[in-house]
């Protein structure tokens, strides 16, 4: 029974038991509804809302945005609360998150367990509470609570909420008991039916400052997103009559829904969960047990995969040549430690623990008894061989050996192992420790159990993993050279890098493609071009700025120049006319005429020639599903959670007119760089989704 009801003694108890987290569906409203009407006329005193399973109410079920609703909906049932004979009482257990808290604030009273946590994360899909949340929770906890919970979409511990006057009781113990002895508690005081209706929130001078402080801050910290600036909009509106600021609510949370941004943001979520499973995965597949890991390469790399695994408890070996290599590693990992203390994000307590769990070594016999070996050392095939070759004779049976390469075959790496069942890729993203994408990449003979083991892993050192099977670059860097090539062949043809890296920040990515290459360094891609062939190489054009540049002693951000100057202080990019004076000569050189080139035309060429690579990357069943690559670039290249990724943008956009484009492309520049996908050709022809695309 999906929602139950039952006297206990005097207090009518409504148990929702809806797995996996008892979101709002229909057949959710529609029981606690039904048991809401009975429990009027009943011989209860008292109602209390409780839930089966792992968690309270976790909101809306998000699978039914879009549809036609169906009554009764959330707010009916909230009416229903607002309107009870008898006190009611939400018992919180998990987490009661977004519709699930609404519901919550809606009752009378709130009893949650000491490990509970409550919050409104609808600004994370792009939504605003729209129960009464908006005006419920400013009346109760007052405006800085109120900013704080809606704009951040973090939930809060029970005994904040407690703090900010959301939550009234917080218990250890079996909650259900707990909760019934409160209700019969309030009902024997005669305790009166509190109703966060009937609060009110007066804004001072300063609190309206502190709305528009707030304003102009999401402006900056989330860029481009409509729904933080419509919180607030609520929020305001909270110091209306109660029934007004339900309206602007409504009308608010509307607009949302209507908003592309808000569709874009929830196929994220989806994406984000369907992206941890792995097709065809036998059932019984079986999962290796990783406590102790293995890294070798203390440099930047290493050190942050290390702070990763130590962070989440996990012992880790931490292997560099030397001793001096390996201690400047751990020097650097310590700093890393002393910033997070000095902006009060760890305690010194908590980086002892962390730091106790890495063990540096110059040794590789260290790592004999390691569940997992992670090889982060210079991007170079036969120096990562030789790296496995010595893993292979020193590590127990069954670890599992991964490589962080960027670019390298896995296989390769696995053929000079006697095992090359064990070997895969694990590409992490700098800066390790804080960047979430996981590109687990599968060679042509890693066994399931390593990639499930792998999957795993990565969630619980707190990453979000994706699929790869073997190409150059895999998913993200594959796609990333398309991209790239089209912001050269712009700059070349007409723009300058401001205008490059403006159009597409204005659009959303966090960072322009010429900025990026200053943050990276552009010696890197320099050294890279010059292992290959002219022929490898490919157009003259892509990269001649790039080279000179470089040749000028211009290695981007780290040498105070490259694509921009940096101020020395502020880091803030300057333009610099010298940069154009490069670009028109390298122009001259290959005879190409510069012209007046449109920001729409910037956005449009990177954009579909990442998109249009992506398809290729699906057609050719190096990613499971489109939805995958929308997850890669969201979470490893700043690609804005609001536009949902390139796959989902080009949807989005239409694919008839994506291929239009594209097509236009071919014709008007160079045509080897505009072959079109052939999945895009045909499901704009079909009309059929490329999200939703599944290779048979
Ligand atoms: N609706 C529908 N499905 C949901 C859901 C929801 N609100 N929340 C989670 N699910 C699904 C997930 O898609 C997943 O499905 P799958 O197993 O098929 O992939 C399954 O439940 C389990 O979810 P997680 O893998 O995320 O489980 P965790 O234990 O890691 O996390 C959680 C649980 C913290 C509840 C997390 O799922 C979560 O944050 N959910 C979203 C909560 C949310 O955003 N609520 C607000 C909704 S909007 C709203 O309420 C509007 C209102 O103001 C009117």
């Amino acid at each position: 029974m999906i929602v139950s009801y039952a006297l206990k003694g005097k207090v009518g108890v409504i148990t929702v038991d809806s797995a996996p987290v008892n979101a709002l569906s229909h057949a959710v409203r529609s029981g606690i509804a039904n048991a809401l009407t009975t429990a009027a006329t009943d011989h209860s005193m008292a109602v209390v809302i409780i839930c089966a399973g792992r968690t309270f109410i976790a909101g809306a079920d998000i699978t039914e945005f879009g549809k036609p609703p169906q009554e009764p909906s959330l707010n009916q049932i909230l009416e229903q609360l607002d309107n009870h004979p008898k006190l009611t009482l939400a018992a919180i257990h998990g987490t009661a998150l977004g519709g699930g808290f609404e519901t919550a604030l809606s009752c009378n009273y709130r009893i949650a367990l000491k490990s509970a946590k409550v919050g409104l994360p609808e600004v994370k899909l792009g939504l605003l509470p729209g129960a009464g949340g908006t005006q419920r929770v400013p009346r109760l906890a007052g405006l800085g609570p109120s900013i704080n919970l809606m704009t951040t979409g973090n939930p809060i511990a029970a005994s904040q909420a407690a703090e900010w006057s959301l939550v009234d009781r917080v218990v250890d113990g079996d909650l259900l008991t707990e909760a019934v002895a409160y209700a019969e508690q309030l009902v024997a005081e005669q305790a009166p039916q509190k109703q966060a209706r009937n609060g009110q929130l007066i804004l001072s001078d300063a609190d309206r400052d502190a709305i528009s402080q707030q304003r102009e801050l999401m402006r900056k910290k989330t860029r481009g997103e409509t729904a933080p600036q419509r919180i607030l909009d609520c929020i305001e509106a909270a110091e209306l009559d109660f029934d007004k600021g339900l309206d602007r609510e409504r009308e608010l949370f509307i607009a949302c829904m209507q908003d592309p941004q808000s569709t874009a943001m929830r196929h994220m979520f989806f994406a984000e969960r369907a992206a941890a499973k792995v097709d065809n995965l036998p059932k019984d597949t079986s999962l290796l047990n990783v406590a102790r890991v293995g890294i070798i390469g203390a440099g930047t790399m290493g050190g942050g995969i290390a702070m990763c695994f130590a962070q989440a408890g996990i012992a880790v070996t931490l292997l560099d040549m030397s001793d001096d290599a390996v201690n400047a590693g751990i020097e650097k990992i310590t700093k890393n430690y002393a910033i997070s203390v000095k902006r009060g994000r760890l305690s010194e307590a908590q980086v002892g623990g962390i730091m106790a769990n890495i063990t540096p070594t110059s040794s590789y016999n260290d790592l004999a008894d390691m569940d997992l070996v992670i090889e982060a050392v210079f991007e170079n095939l036969a120096i990562k061989q030789d790296v496995f070759k010595t893993l292979d004779g020193i590590c127990k049976p069954g670890a599992i050996l991964a490589s962080n390469t960027s670019y390298q075959s896995i296989d390769e790496i696995a053929s000079v192992t006697s095992r090359p069942e064990s070997v895969l890729g694990m590409h992490f993203f700098s800066p390790a420790n804080v960047m979430k994408l996981l590109e687990v990449v599968r060679g042509a003979q890693s066994s399931d159990t390593i990639i499930a083991t792998a999957m795993a892993v990565a969630k619980t050192i707190g990453k979000v993993p994706v699929l790869s099977g073997m190409c150059y670059g895999f998913i993200g860097n594959r796609m990333l050279r398309p991209y790239a090539r089209e912001a050269s062949l712009c700059l070349m043809e007409g723009a300058t890098p401001a205008q490059i890296d403006g159009a597409m920040e204005r659009w959303g990515m966090a960072m322009g493609p010429l900025a990026v290459g200053d943050l990276a360094g552009l010696d890197i891609g320099y050294k890279a071009r010059e292992q290959l062939t002219d022929e490898q190489k490919g157009e003259p054009a892509t990269y001649i700025v790039a080279d000179r540049l470089v040749e000028a002693g211009r290695l981007g951000q780290k040498s105070g120049a490259g694509y921009y100057r940096y101020d020395p202080d502020t880091r803030q990019r300057v333009d610099d006319p010298q940069v154009m004076t490069i670009v028109e000569s390298a122009c001259q050189e290959l005879g190409i005429s510069r012209r007046v080139i449109s920001d729409d035309e910037i956005v449009d060429r990177l954009i579909l020639a990442l998109a249009n690579e992506g398809a290729k990357i699906l057609e050719e069943g190096i990613a499971q599903r489109a939805s995958d690559i929308d997850v890669v670039y969201c979470f490893g290249y700043g690609f804005p959670r609001f536009k949902g990724g390139p796959m989902h943008t080009i949807e989005a956009m239409g694919l008839e007119r994506a291929v239009a484009r594209i097509n236009e492309f071919q014709s008007t520049l160079n045509p080897g760089n505009w072959q079109l996908a052939t999945i895009l050709a045909e499901l704009a022809a079909s009309g059929d989704s490329l999200v939703g695309y599944h290779r048979d």
